[in-house]
């Protein structure tokens, strides 16, 4: 066991000296999150190349963190690391265990959290094969998901929709439509929590994220989470300026 640790603590100490995870902010951040599995699976994600550098905090949520990295070939990704100390378990059971796709009955907490991280992923890769603009996902291991960085080409991260203006209102809000109908219809999928907080405006284009509660349509609660997806998008499109009834919105994504 001891020999196991020392040895973990070494390969720690040489991802920090030849991948560079330090630096006085991350340093800062990491004593916040990354307890000893999470800088062990940060160090295998750096060993493959995924994550050369980490270059701060874009956000902080509840849940999760998301950093900005750079990766071997110097492209810019977001690594989003689940906390398990402040996840919901109880939330992630429910969600997991309605879902054909996983065969988890665990309570586990360490596992349903692996678990989440790859329905995100799965749920990303799913979206992203129907057409619906999501970050790319790259790989999920443990705790932490690596995806595309959405943002412009010197690393400023995209804007959420509820916190940009929007020169196009119309046009997002029926992009955002068509994405929730080929979801539901050629995915099979239902986000579970849309909204204004979770779309980036990237160049004036909708990217949806943050898809791990997604549920598969035959999922006991699919129903109940679309119609609230709908109440959200509702409040953000009236917020936008636009006149748009519910049963509008219903409409356009499908005779309901
Ligand atoms: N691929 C990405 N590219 C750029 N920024 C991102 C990306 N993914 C997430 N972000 C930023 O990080 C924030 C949090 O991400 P996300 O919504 O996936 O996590 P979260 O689950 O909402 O976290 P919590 O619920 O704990 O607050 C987003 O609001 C967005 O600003
Ligand atoms: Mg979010």
């Amino acid at each position: 066991m001891c020999s196991k640790v020392s040895k973990a603590d070494n390969d720690l100490r040489k991802l920090l000296s030849e991948k560079r995870l330090k630096g006085d902010e991350d340093r800062r951040v990491g004593s916040e999150v990354f307890d000893r599995l999470t800088l062990e699976t940060l160090y295998k994600l750096a060993k493959m190349g995924h994550i050369n550098k980490l270059q701060g905090a874009i956000s902080t949520g509840k849940e999760a963190n998301v950093f900005k990295g750079i990766d071997d070939d110097g492209n810019f990704v977001a690594v989003k690391i689940y906390r398990v100390g402040t996840s919901d378990f109880k939330k992630m059971q429910y969600y997991i265990q309605g879902d054909p796709r996983f065969n988890v009955r665990t309570s586990n907490k360490r596992q349903l959290i692996n678990t989440w991280v790859t329905k995100e992923l799965r749920n990303l890769t799913r979206a992203q094969e129907v057409g619906v603009r999501v970050p790319r996902p790259i790989i999920a291991k443990n705790n932490v998901l690596v995806m595309e960085f959405i943002g412009d080409d010197i690393g400023n991260p995209a804007q959420l929709m509820r916190q940009s203006k929007i020169s196009d209102p119309e046009y997002v809000a029926n992009k955002i439509l068509e994405y929730v109908k080929i979801l539901y219809k050629d995915a099979k999928l239902v986000h579970g929590d849309l909204s204004g907080y979770n779309i980036l405006i990237d160049d004036g284009e909708p990217v949806i994220i943050d898809i791990s509660q997604g549920v598969m349509v035959d999922h006991p609660i699919s129903r109940e989470l679309l119609k609230r997806d709908i109440d959200n998008l509702y409040r953000d499109f009236k917020k936008m300026g636009l006149q748009i009834s519910k049963d509008q919105i219903k409409s356009k994504i499908m005779d309901l």
